[in-house]
């Protein structure tokens, strides 16, 4: 097996990832909350980076929720924000998915092979899934970044999977970027909540009030699901 990574959503045009599994990762908090989602029941999800798209979407089906975030906040009109704990109640509900970054680290993954989603909370979930489904594939973990930025809460997580799999399969080949990330993991092992809570993101949404979403999407691997993109109808699922 070979590990890439990329910092940041943008660097996904710059690669061939056809022939590759992509890791989407937007820790605090995209990926974590439709995880959530998806451990809460919910059928699928369709995520898109532009408000009116997902506005439209909505419109043609009454029994869809249209969720997402602008600066951390819910969108005005919408019907959830972008809070794991916002998913406890979507039972067999279609969501609508709208986030800055992690809604277009989704969209500029779906040329992929294959696409999941990662995030703390299934880190050793979908490290299950790729030694089970993908071993002889080359896999690229998309971090997310922040508005084309580097940012340490998805690096971390990064580093957290690389980890796994270096644990179980010691002869994964990984590039510079992927060490750095297994690096910047391996010397904060200890201290991941304090990491992610001191980042920029992290910040803000302590700012915002969301401190206990920073807490949840630090926690590891207690749901064990593995949402994919599914190329046929563009949509998430589980
Ligand atoms: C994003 O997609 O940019 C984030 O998930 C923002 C957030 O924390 O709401």
């Amino acid at each position: 097996m070979k590990v890439d990574l990329i910092f940041t959503l943008e660097d996904l045009k710059n690669i061939e990832i056809h022939n590759k599994v992509v890791i989407a990762l937007d820790v605090l908090r995209a990926t974590t909350t439709m995880i959530t989602a998806f451990c809460n029941g919910a059928s699928s999800i369709i995520s898109v980076p532009e408000i009116e798209k997902a506005v439209e979407l909505k419109k043609s089906d009454s029994r869809t929720l249209l969720c997402g975030e602008r600066n951390g906040q819910k969108i005005s009109g919408f019907d959830k924000g972008n809070s794991p704990q916002e998913y406890n109640d979507v039972q067999d509900m279609h969501l609508v998915f709208c986030s800055t970054n992690g809604s277009k680290t989704i969209e500029n993954s779906k040329d992929s092979k294959k696409t999941y989603l990662g995030a703390f909370i299934n880190a050793a979930a979908v490290v299950d899934k790729l030694l089970s489904d993908h071993p002889e594939d080359e896999i690229l973990i998309a971090c997310s970044g922040k508005l084309g930025r580097v940012c340490n809460e998805d690096t971390i997580c990064a580093g957290y999977i690389i980890d796994l799999i270096r644990n179980l399969k010691d002869n994964t080949e990984l590039d510079d970027a992927s060490r750095i990330a297994w690096d910047f993991y391996r010397y904060n092992s200890n201290n991941i909540m304090e990491i992610m809570k001191n980042s920029e993101h992290g910040q803000h949404l302590i700012s915002i009030g969301a401190e206990k979403d920073v807490e949840l999407c630090s926690i590891k691997d207690i749901m064990n699901i593995t949402p994919y993109f599914d190329k046929e109808d563009y949509k998430i699922k589980n």
